[in-house]
């Protein structure tokens, strides 16, 4: 049996080249060697409050961008989270073994409920769902972006503290980040992470945004004050370009320092985005193709759930039998 790869994305705002480069395209790649699950997170989403006709349209656009970014439905499996139950399931199982003290030191929870004024149980159990959704497929490996770090390693934890209590259940997996573009910071911020939710033009170039306007957001990108390319002093602003640049063309070290030592921030830009638009143009046109075919999204995410209920059923099954919760003479 080939060791098995589970990852997810949240259905909420425009999925950008920060998601692309973070995770998507690892996915991508990781089918030539494992059996793979990517999963719409839609019960994540609603950890903030979405616009229930927008969110709908969301998932089927996701589902639309994994398959237009390359995951091969014939391989993976491509499925809605809240579509298999064991989700849910399985996270309340978790939660009982899950200290408060590890989710309140989670970063993201910190940071979220800040900006608000009630801050929902949802989000505090937000990372416990997020290790429900790894460890029922017994994955050994997620391909995530560095934000995600921390979850993992509660994961792992999480994992590791059933495993002691009730007996062997879960793998435990590993993370598998990006060597380059793990962290793609906003174009307006270059101090602040590319964020799917953040408001304002000029923070995220998305995965589905015309020429006209990557050129334009590249071009008012935030810089420093040299007017060239410095590798020893750069600022983040211009890190953060060359590291779109390099995730996107795969090129070394040696090959960025040849071709852009000394190069005014101007032609940086235009080059920057001259990439981004060549990289995305494939991409956008399959996305278009898909979506226009009628059906075939909605049949695409049914297979997807054929294949990770089964799986997902029989790993909550086990926990069920370990923890001795009742089970019945029949299933309905
Ligand atoms: P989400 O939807 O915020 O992001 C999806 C993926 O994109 C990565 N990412 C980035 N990578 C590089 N630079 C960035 N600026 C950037 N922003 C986002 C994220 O690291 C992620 O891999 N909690 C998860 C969703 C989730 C999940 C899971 C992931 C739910 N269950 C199980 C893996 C396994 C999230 O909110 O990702």
């Amino acid at each position: 049996m080939r060791a098995r790869v589970l990852s997810g994305i949240q259905p909420s705002g425009n999925l950008h080249i920060g998601n692309y480069l973070g995770a998507l395209r690892n996915w991508v790649r990781s089918q030539k060697d494992y059996e793979c699950f990517f999963c719409i997170v839609d019960l994540h989403a609603i950890t903030a409050y979405q616009e229930p006709a927008e969110l709908q349209a969301k998932i089927r656009e996701l589902a639309a961008l994994f398959l237009a970014a390359g995951i091969d439905p014939k391989q993976s499996a491509i499925f809605a989270q809240s579509d298999v139950h064991a989700h849910t399931e399985l996270a309340w199982m978790l939660t009982c073994v899950t200290p408060m003290g590890w989710l309140e030191r989670m970063t993201q929870f910190k940071a979220k409920s800040a900006k608000q004024e009630s801050v929902g149980d949802g989000i505090f159990q937000y990372p416990v769902l997020m290790a429900a959704d790894i460890l029922l497929y017994q994955a050994a490996i997620v391909p995530v972006g560095d934000d995600q770090s921390q979850h993992l390693e509660l994961t792992r934890d999480i994992a590791t503290r059933f495993n002691s209590l009730y007996g062997d259940t879960f793998v435990v997996p590993k993370t598998d980040l990006p060597s380059v573009g793990a962290r793609i910071m906003g174009l307006d911020d270059p101090t602040a992470k590319m964020s799917k939710s953040a408001i304002g033009s000029g923070h995220a170039i998305a995965l589905l945004d015309d020429p006209a306007k990557i050129q334009k957001t590249m071009m008012r990108a935030t810089t420093d004050s040299n007017p060239e390319v410095n590798f020893e002093t750069m600022g983040p602003g211009v890190a953060n370009l060359l590291t779109i640049y390099q995730a996107f063309g795969e090129k070394t070290n040696e090959e960025m320092r040849a071709e852009f030592a000394g190069m005014r921030y101007g032609d940086l830009k235009k080059r920057v985005a001259g990439m981004v638009i060549a990289k995305l143009e494939p991409l956008q046109a399959e996305y278009h193709r898909i979506v226009a075919e009628p059906g075939y999204l909605d049949g695409i995410l049914q297979e997807g759930k054929e294949r990770a209920a089964p799986v997902a059923n029989q790993t909550v099954a086990t926990a069920k039998s370990r923890m001795g919760l009742y089970k019945s003479l029949a299933t309905i």
